[in-house]
């Protein structure tokens, strides 16, 4: 496409990108949890984004994540337009994603929250745009923000405090269970919650984990139950039927339930104060019973509500607005 012309002729926007957990430092993790945290405490939110414009583009559904960078946008004060590339775009007239992405560039936005089921897009789009960009999930990549409310959860949950940075999670047994191959939740969360200290074991069904894909740093159980012993946290992860490869075989509902979902009696097997999340959308039933995702352990709407706060923190640092909280907050 020809050189850019207006907003986008300046070079890039200030504020830091958010692809992956390793775009951030240790500082900046420990930042964005304590925010995030804070930020709840506070009387009003300040409104550091008024202003600015952030564009969600999700090519992909959703309900939470879309909902939840939405409203935290909104709530500090920037305008949001969604974009969703589909049938009301010119995508129906052959442009591709890319080219409309560049052109709505072109208009000045300061932000671009993306969904795509193209793993590395979003690191794609960080070379192309002039705008910030933050993944919202790629494909069976990453899914930075959850996996940072996931962790904002624990520590709530837990009473640690998020400026420990590296030993904030020590400790900890975290179980994550059920698809960990073509999670890209699974994908941010074993990058993440090992880098805070806790002590992560990963269990799922033939074909739905690789052992030696996980990362050195964290455990393989060969059995939910064995996953199970001593979790203090247990993550459980739907089965992405729309990315697994066609040849692959897998049990009916039941038979999976039986084997690998997280049941009453099961829950039993894990610490006695261990708590539940899921990231949505759960499959009741499947990965999990209805009486445990309403069961007295469940934290999984406390993740949707703690994840417009984090979101607030990471759309503040991709606006170059770091200062969110008023001085005498850490
Ligand atoms: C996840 C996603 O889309 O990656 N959901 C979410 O963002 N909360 C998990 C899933 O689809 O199973």
């Amino acid at each position: 496409m020809g050189g850019p012309v207006g907003p986008s002729s300046g070079g890039r926007s200030v504020g830091a990108d958010l692809c992956g957990i390793g775009d951030l430092e240790d500082v900046e993790l420990a930042e964005i949890l304590g925010h995030a945290l804070a930020l709840r405490e506070l009387p009003s939110l300040p409104e550091v984004l008024r202003g600015r414009q952030i564009v969600a583009a999700f090519a992909e559904p959703s309900t939470r994540t879309r909902m939840s960078f939405q409203a935290a946008a909104r709530r500090l004060g920037a305008d949001v337009v969604a974009f969703d590339g589909g049938a009301s775009t010119s995508a129906s007239k052959g442009e591709s994603a890319l080219d409309a992405l560049q052109n709505l560039d072109a208009m000045g936005f300061d932000a671009f929250v993306v969904r795509d089921r193209r793993q590395g897009w979003a690191r794609r789009l960080r070379g192309e745009l002039r705008a910030r960009v933050i993944n919202a999930g790629d494909g069976i990549g990453e899914h930075p923000t959850q996996a940072l409310l996931d962790a904002a959860t624990i520590l709530e949950v837990f009473g640690r405090s998020a400026a420990e940075g590296k030993n904030s999670l020590k400790g900890l047994r975290i179980a994550i269970c059920g698809d960990i191959l073509h999670s890209r939740v699974a994908g941010s969360d074993l990058r993440l919650l090992p880098r805070l200290g806790a002590s992560v074991v990963a269990a799922g069904p033939p074909g739905l984990i690789d052992p030696a894909a996980l990362p050195s740093s964290v455990d393989f159980a060969e059995s939910l139950d064995q996953a199970l012993v001593g979790a203090d946290v247990i993550m459980m992860l739907r089965v992405q039927r729309e990315r697994l490869p066609a040849a692959l075989e897998l049990p009916d509902d039941v038979s999976y339930h039986t084997r690998w979902g997280l049941s009453v009696p099961r829950l039993g097997l894990a610490k006695a104060g261990a708590i539940v999340l899921h990231p949505g959308p759960m499959n009741r039933g499947v990965e999990i019973a209805s009486e445990v995702a309403d069961g007295p352990r469940s934290r999984i709407l406390l993740q949707a509500h703690l994840g417009v706060a984090v979101r607030m923190a990471v759309l503040a640092r991709a606006c170059g607005r770091q200062n969110l909280l008023p001085r005498a907050h850490p």
